[in-house]
């Protein structure tokens, strides 16, 4: 059964509005991935070129009765009162060459207009933010919106994650799904894979390498790890955005919040003293329920690890104490 997180009941149908902020590539195609997947009953796609949205909208409509029920369409934020869930990807996209940390500025001052509209018209709903660089921007919403934290999820280091298993299945020749493995920190170029956490169906990459007869050398993690780290820029060098891999990862948190699933995700979110590290966001494995953030994990990590986290959040702290808010 498809539970909401605000169990709004008509005719005996639970019902989930989203509304997303920004339809550009990836405001579009994440509404694309909920109306394939069913996620949401309702859709409200708001951005500054109302016609853009309105465009989008009528042809994610056209494909609703081979997919599912949804009521798609381009509003304001008055049409976005009662949302579940506000995906805000609005924001300038890095170009070739550019950090996402390059982004800041600009992004800060476009949130500086956007969160206070989203918090007067969704109290109650979970935010979930894309826009990069997003470590901070998750903080800025915290914030600016006054909503409890655990309500502000960054999508952070998710599609790293996803990245990390994809490198990993196609070097050990296994399923995706079977291969659990997190990347935490600053979704960005001080982000930390987490080697020693990582397992296929069941044993250490370092054992089921052994076992399948892959190597598992120290050059051969940097060279997996450095296409994970390096793969927005390598897809933006080529066409500019990336949106289908970041789209799937929002999808994947909205089912994670609308089903109720306790799922463990690396998102991000403000952190409270986990590896002695506080008032900043950063992913790290998350538990996440129809409340957001219901707990950020503290897994055992080996010391070079630990001190790579901190490092990404000093970085990160530093970035912030530029920020005007
Ligand atoms: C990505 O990693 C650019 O942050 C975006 O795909």
């Amino acid at each position: 059964m498809l539970r909401s997180v605000k169990v709004v009941k008509k005719e005996g149908k639970e019902l989930v509005k989203v509304t997303i902020v920004g339809t550009g590539f990836v405001g579009s195609t994440t509404a694309f991935a909920l109306l394939i997947k069913g996620l949401a009953s309702e859709i409200v796609l708001i951005d500054k070129d109302h016609r853009k949205a309105e465009g989008e909208a009528m042809d994610l409509r056209h494909g609703t009765s081979l997919a599912f029920p949804v009521n798609v369409y381009a509003g304001d934020y008055e049409q976005a009162a009662g949302s579940d869930i506000v995906i805000i990807t609005a924001g300038v996209n890095q170009k070739p060459g550019e950090t996402r940390i390059d982004l800041v500025n600009r992004n800060a001052e476009i949130f500086k207009k956007i969160i206070p509209k989203v918090a007067q018209y969704c109290a109650g709903a979970v935010l979930l933010v894309v826009a990069n660089p997003v470590d901070i921007l998750t903080y800025i919403t915290v914030k600016l919106s006054g909503f409890p934290p655990a309500k502000v999820i960054g999508s952070g280091t998710l599609l790293d994650s996803s990245r990390f298993r994809q490198a990993l299945s196609a070097h050990c020749g296994v399923d995706a799904r079977n291969v659990h493995a997190y990347i935490i920190g600053e979704h960005g170029d001080t982000e930390v894979p987490l080697w020693s956490l990582t397992n296929i169906g069941g044993v250490s990459i370092e054992e089921f390498c052994l076992l399948s007869d892959k190597g598992c050398t120290r050059p051969e993690k940097k060279k997996i790890f450095d296409e994970v780290k390096n793969a927005g820029y390598d897809i933006i060098s080529r066409k500019e955005a990336t949106y289908y891999g970041i789209g799937l990862a929002l999808t994947r948190i909205i089912e994670a919040v609308v089903r109720d699933e306790n799922s463990i995700l690396t998102v991000s979110s403000l952190l409270q003293g986990q590896y002695g590290v506080y008032d900043v966001c950063l992913s790290l494995p998350s538990v996440v329920n129809r409340n957001g953030i219901s707990r950020v994990l503290e897994l055992p990590l080996v010391i070079e690890e630990r001190q790579a986290f901190r490092e990404s959040a000093a970085a990160m702290k530093e970035v912030l104490a530029k920020v005007n808010l």
